[in-house]
């Protein structure tokens, strides 16, 4: 029997991993013929994309600036209009990344790596399909600035009571400590590598895990966090120690592909294992 055709959306596709899953998915869907929605902020840089990958005809680009309420908006029009409503699967991939620490690289970051995952998933959560996916990707930093945080503020991400309001309170707390430079106060390590990036991408694994408990007993569905792992991509100005990218691509392809029993929700996975979000050994040397 010929498996449903599922619509696949991948946002921040126009290069690096994302570009990837793409193209690994355009490769492995011959069979069942995926309809991929490629998204790209900018959408020549998108089309562009789409030729690189030789024109696949069940690939649609489509613009979309996870960052602007008004391009989310215009995206889930589409693709109500154009797919009659139809979402199987969501591939929150899109990210930025900065060393800065300033109010207004926070801003940025945020936008883009938390809120923009959170309202587009808000939206497409109430439209996917039966047994949907969403995947958001990760970053083992985000795990790392876990555990370089103080005990008492740790509680308050890993809380299993912590909701969508109160986790954007304590990101909004964490960027008014910026301007007032009371970082360490509130109980974040300063010296933590790329330290707004991972906390976005903390907050991102706690969004995770809300959606996980708000959803996971509707339409079978799987909401988890994934990390590609340390990968050669502009991100990491292809650095020498990092691994291809095509394994960050399969890392996350792991999870949209994975049979539904070999896949716990609101987890975070790499390489197709789940990993803890935290080590319990930190906390009970507290
Ligand atoms: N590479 C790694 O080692 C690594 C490790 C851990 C996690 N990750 C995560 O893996 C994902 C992919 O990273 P990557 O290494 O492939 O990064 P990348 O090469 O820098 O590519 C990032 C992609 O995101 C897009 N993007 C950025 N802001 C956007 C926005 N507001 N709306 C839509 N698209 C936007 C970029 O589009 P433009 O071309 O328009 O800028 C680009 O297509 C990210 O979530 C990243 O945090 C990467």
């Amino acid at each position: 029997m010929a498996e449903k055709q599922r619509v696949i959306l991948v946002t921040g596709a126009n290069r690096g991993i994302g570009f990837l899953i793409v193209k690994k998915l355009v490769e492995n869907s011959s069979s069942n013929n995926d309809i991929i929605l490629l998204g790209s902020r900018d959408l020549k840089r998108g089309q562009d994309a789409f030729i690189q990958l030789n024109s696949p005809s069940n690939v649609h680009v489509l613009q979309l600036d996870t960052s602007s309420q008004d391009s989310i908006n215009c995206v889930i029009d589409e693709i109500k209009k154009k797919y009659d409503g139809q979402i199987d699967i969501v591939i929150n991939n899109a990210a930025i990344l900065t060393q800065e620490i300033t109010v207004d690289t926070a801003r940025a970051l945020f936008n883009t790596n938390y809120y923009g995952v959170k309202i587009l998933n808000e939206h497409l959560i109430s439209m996917i399909q039966e047994n949907g996916r969403i995947i958001n990707v990760s970053s083992r930093v985000g795990v790392n600035v876990l555990q370089d945080i103080t005990p008492t503020l740790r509680e308050k991400y890993i809380s299993s009571t912590l909701t969508k309001e109160k986790l954007d309170q304590l990101v909004e707390d964490f960027i008014s400590a910026i301007e007032t430079n009371t970082l360490e106060n509130i109980g974040y390590n300063i010296k933590s590598e790329v330290l707004v990036y991972g906390v976005t991408k903390m907050a991102l694994n706690a969004l995770t895990q809300i959606e996980a408990r708000e959803w996971s007993t509707t339409k079978n569905l799987v909401i988890a966090s994934v990390t590609p792992g340390f990968c050669s991509t502009d991100m990491t100005q292809h650095a020498s120690e990092a691994r291809p990218a095509e394994f960050g691509a399969d890392s996350i392809l792991y999870v949209v592909n994975a049979p539904q029993n070999e896949l716990i929700n609101g987890a975070f996975y790499r390489d197709g294992k789940q990993i803890p979000l935290i080590d319990e050994s930190t906390i009970k040397n507290q």
